[in-house]
C-alpha cells in the first residue's frame, strides 16, 4: 500500500516548523492591527519596543535623505574644514559659500545624524560619525560615486523588472557590460580605478592582518587594479615578488603608480582579460580582491578556473570580498550589494558557503574562512589548489 502525505507522521523538525509558522501568523495579525499598535505604544512594558520599531521604520523610509545630507557634507568638505577647529555657523556659511539659512539647515540635519556636534560658544564641531570621515579619501570617494547608484535606484521596481533603459553604474564600471573588456580605453577605466585605489587601504589591512604573507615567495593579484593591494603587501613582506594582472588600460595605470611607489623592480605587470587570456604563472599565492562578486556565476567560474590553471598544486588562493550572510553586516550583503550589483547589470554577492562550493568545483580544496576585523569591508577565504588530478 502506498503512503499518502496525510498518513505520513510528521517529523519533530516539521512539527517545530508548524509551531513557528503558527506563532509567526499570530505575530503578523497583532503587528498589523492598528488597535494592537495603539495599545502597545501606550502600555509601559511594550512602549519602548513600539517606539524603537517606529523609529526603525522611519529611518528605513528616510534613509535616502540621510545619505544625501552626508553627500552634501562630503561634497562641501565640511568635515575637513571643521577638523582644523570648530566654527560658528556664520563663519561656516562663509567658508562653504552657502546662505546662512541653508547652512543652518545643513548643520541641524548633520547634528541630528551625529555627523556634526554643537560646541560651546555657538560653534559647530565634528560629530562621532563625522570625525572618521576626516582625511578619509576612501569613504569620500565611495559617497561621491553613489550619485550614479542614486540615479539608478530612482525607480526600484523598474530596476527589478529590468525595465531601466540605461544604467549609470554600468557606465561607471564599463567592464560589467563590455563584449571585449580587453579593449576598454584608458578614459573609461579611470574613474573606477581611482575609486578602487582610494578605497583599497580599507581592504588591504583587513586581508593582510588576517593572512600574513611571510611564508610566500611571489604574489599574483588578479584584477589588481592600480596595484595598491600589492603595494601594501610589499610593505609588509620584503621578500615578496609581485605580479599584477588586469585589463590593459588598467595595467598601464598600475605601471605608472608602481613606478611612483618605487616598486618597478619588484613587480611584473601583465595586461589582458581573464576571460580570454592566460594568466601569468610562477606565483605561489594568488589574490582575487573584490573581483568575483562583479560577475555572474558562469563568468565567476571561468575566472576561478583560469586562476587554478595558473597555479601550482598546493598554491594558495586568497579570495577577499564582501560576502552575503555575514553576521552583523546582513544589510551590506543582501540589501546594499544586492541592489548595487543589480543596478550595475551583473554579479552578485555570495555567501562564504556558495564561494566555497565554487572553489571546490574549480579545483581548490582546504577552503577556510579567516576572520577579518571589519567584515563590512571584506571577508576572506583561503584555499589551496588541489592536486592536478583533481582539477576539473
Ligand atoms: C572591483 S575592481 C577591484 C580592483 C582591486 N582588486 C581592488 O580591490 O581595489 C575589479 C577589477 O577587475 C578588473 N577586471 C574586470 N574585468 C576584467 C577582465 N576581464 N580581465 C582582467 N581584469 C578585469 C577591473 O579592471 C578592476 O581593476
Amino acid at each position: 500500500m502506498q503512503t499518502t502525505p496525510a498518513m505520513r507522521r510528521n517529523t519533530p523538525h516539521e512539527r517545530r516548523g508548524a509551531w513557528v509558522d503558527r506563532w509567526l501568523a499570530l505575530r503578523d495579525r497583532l503587528l498589523t492591527s492598528r488597535t494592537f499598535q495603539r495599545k502597545a505604544a501606550a502600555f509601559a512594558p511594550t512602549a519602548p519596543i513600539a517606539r524603537l520599531r517606529a523609529r526603525e521604520l522611519f529611518d528605513l523610509m528616510a534613509g535616502f535623505v540621510y545619505s544625501q545630507v552626508l553627500h552634501a557634507c562630503v561634497q562641501l568638505e565640511v568635515f575637513d574644514l571643521l577638523a582644523a577647529r570648530p566654527l560658528p555657523v556664520s563663519a561656516l556659511s562663509h567658508r562653504l559659500s552657502l546662505p546662512i539659512e541653508a547652512c543652518e539647515r545643513l548643520v541641524a540635519a548633520a547634528v541630528s545624524l551625529r555627523l556634526l556636534e554643537r560646541r560651546s560658544g555657538d560653534r559647530i564641531g565634528l560629530g562621532v560619525l563625522g570625525a572618521p570621515m576626516v582625511g578619509n579619501d576612501a569613504l569620500a570617494a565611495m559617497v561621491k560615486h553613489h550619485t550614479a547608484l542614486y540615479a539608478d535606484l530612482r525607480d526600484p521596481v523598474a530596476l527589478l523588472r529590468g525595465e531601466n533603459a540605461t544604467s549609470m553604474l554600468a557606465g561607471y564600471w564599463p567592464y560589467a557590460d563590455a563584449s571585449v573588456p580587453g579593449k576598454l580605453s584608458s578614459e573609461s577605466v579611470a574613474a573606477y580605478s581611482a575609486l578602487m585605489s582610494a578605497s583599497q587601504p580599507l581592504v588591504a589591512d583587513e586581508i593582510l592582518d588576517a593572512y600574513p604573507l611571510g611564508g610566500h615567495r611571489r604574489l599574483l593579484d588578479v584584477g589588481g587594479g592600480e596595484g595598491l593591494f600589492l603595494a601594501s603587501a610589499a610593505a609588509r613582506a620584503p621578500q615578496l615578488q609581485l605580479m599584477l594582472f588586469d585589463l590593459p588600460a588598467v595595467a598601464e595605470r598600475a605601471r605608472r603608480r608602481s613606478a611612483e611607489a618605487g616598486l618597478s623592480e619588484r613587480i611584473t605587470i601583465v595586461g589582458g582579460s581573464f576571460l580570454g587570456d592566460p594568466l601569468p604563472t610562477g606565483a605561489d599565492i594568488v589574490s582575487l580582491v573584490r573581483v568575483i562578486h562583479d560577475h555572474d556565476d558562469a563568468t565567476a567560474m571561468r575566472i576561478l578556473l583560469a586562476v587554478r590553471r595558473a597555479m601550482p598544486d598546493g598554491g594558495c588562493l586568497l579570495l577577499a570580498e564582501p560576502m552575503a550572510g555575514t553576521t552583523g553586516a546582513e544589510t551590506m550583503g543582501d540589501a546594499y550589494f544586492g541592489f548595487y550589483l543589480l543596478a550595475m547589470g551583473r554579479g552578485r554577492v555570495r555567501t562564504a558557503l556558495e564561494l566555497t562550493d565554487m572553489l571546490h568545483a574549480a579545483g581548490f580544496d582546504r577552503v577556510e574562512q579567516r576572520r577579518t576585523r571589519v567584515p563590512l569591508q571584506t571577508s576572506l577565504l583561503v584555499a589551496r589548489a588541489a592536486a592536478s588530478g583533481a582539477t576539473p
